[in-house]
């Protein structure tokens, strides 16, 4: 097992090994002493595979458990689940003594976190990720939140988890599409500012993944303490997200999100080299790299309309944008460009 601390706003651990939601009760035991009332969030996929290793092993561990299960995928990430788990965590009565145990995705992850900043002024949770991205990304660092209708993640609270468990076991379940979607974000760290990782992700990870998860971690948990709250070197994480949440929403979420962020990374950097920003070689070495993982590296999206919905979305600030742009294999760094200079710039990409 392998264990990341995060010294953030709140300092915890992220723990990283098999067999970790049967032993979580006594592992939680350490942090939150029994009894004590849990309530456990997640989607009705992994609630089949994996919630009753959870639930029991909680149990066991003296807590009582109540539960809030919905319908697992992106459309449920909105305010009407959101008030649904208020009223859920309101009925059981739950106390600022109490938690949330979230068991699931990024889906999962967000919005139970996001009920835990908001309900009673602020509860403590923890995070159980069970696909590649949620263990890589969205469970450490604290960002919580929901979709609106006009665009993905626009409500949310910077809340940071008391502990977060990866237990491996769960991605034997994952369908490969989705462990694909996670090696999108995995790529990611090495392209921004890990040369060691690209070097170690030349072999197939999948069998054992801890350590590579174990590193991602480490990767994030730097930028975080650096910039926990998103107005500097932690936008570097954006790498690929920019131009890929447009190549998501102009495909109608037909091209998932970790395939949107490989076409987007790729895109940027072809881009930075078009504008002599660049070393020539990245592009073609991130283009092996993510279809060795089985990733796409192109859409047929223009440019004006990709510049279009990437200007309409959060990352904009007033009349400009601040994109990631590789410089150098295994490193990047961040780029503010005038949003009406933005297609033009794209266009060097495609
Ligand atoms: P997800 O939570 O929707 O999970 C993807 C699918 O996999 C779901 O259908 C789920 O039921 C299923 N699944 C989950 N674990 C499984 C398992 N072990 N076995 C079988 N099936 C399983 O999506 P995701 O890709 O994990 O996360 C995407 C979300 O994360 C987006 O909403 C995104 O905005 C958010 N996100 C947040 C952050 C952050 O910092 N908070 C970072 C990146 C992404
Ligand atoms: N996933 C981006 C961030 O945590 O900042």
């Amino acid at each position: 097992m392998k264990t990341v601390t995060v010294r953030a706003s709140k300092t915890y651990d992220v723990q990283i090994g098999k067999g970790l939601l049967s032993s979580a009760g006594e592992r939680l035991r350490a942090l939150f002493s029994a009894p004590r009332k849990i309530m456990l969030v997640s989607d009705d996929t992994v609630r089949a595979l994996w919630g009753d290793t959870l639930l029991t092993s909680l149990e066991s561990a003296g807590y009582t458990v109540y539960e809030f299960v919905f319908p697992h995928g992106e459309t449920s990430k909105t305010t009407d689940t959101i008030v649904a788990l208020w009223e859920a965590l309101a009925k059981a009565n739950l106390t600022r003594t109490d938690l949330i145990a979230a068991l699931g995705g990024g889906v999962v992850g967000d919005m139970a976190g996001f009920a835990a900043a908001t309900f009673l002024r602020g509860i403590p949770f923890v995070q159980f990720p069970t696909t590649l991205l949620a263990m890589v990304d969205s469970s450490v660092g604290g960002k919580t939140g929901a979709d609106l209708a006009v665009g993905k993640n626009l409500i949310g609270a910077f809340h940071q988890p008391s502990a977060v468990f990866c237990d491996v076991d769960t991605l034997q379940t994952l369908p490969p599409e989705i462990f694909a979607d996670g090696c999108a974000e995995v790529i990611k760290y090495g392209y921004i500012n890990d040369p060691a990782l690209l070097q170690m992700l030349e072999k197939p990870f999948a069998d054992d993944p801890e350590e590579i998860i174990a590193r991602c971690v480490s990767d994030k948990r730097d930028l975080v303490e650096a910039d926990e709250r998103d107005t500097g070197a932690r936008q570097l994480l954006n790498l690929g997200h920019t131009a890929g949440h447009a190549v998501e929403l102009l495909s109608d979420f037909k091209i998932s999100h970790g395939s949107a962020v490989a076409i987007g990374m790729v895109l940027m950097a072809k881009a930075a080299v078009a504008a002599d920003l660049c070393d020539s070689d990245v592009p073609g070495h991130m283009e092996r790299m993510l279809r060795q993982y089985h990733l796409p590296t192109t859409c047929s999206f223009t440019a004006d309309a990709l510049a279009r919905v990437a200007l309409s979305d959060k990352k904009r600030k007033g009349d400009s944008i601040t994109l990631v742009l590789p410089d150098r294999i295994g490193n990047s760094r961040l780029h503010t460009v005038f949003a009406d200079s933005l297609s033009a710039f794209l266009q060097g990409g495609l």
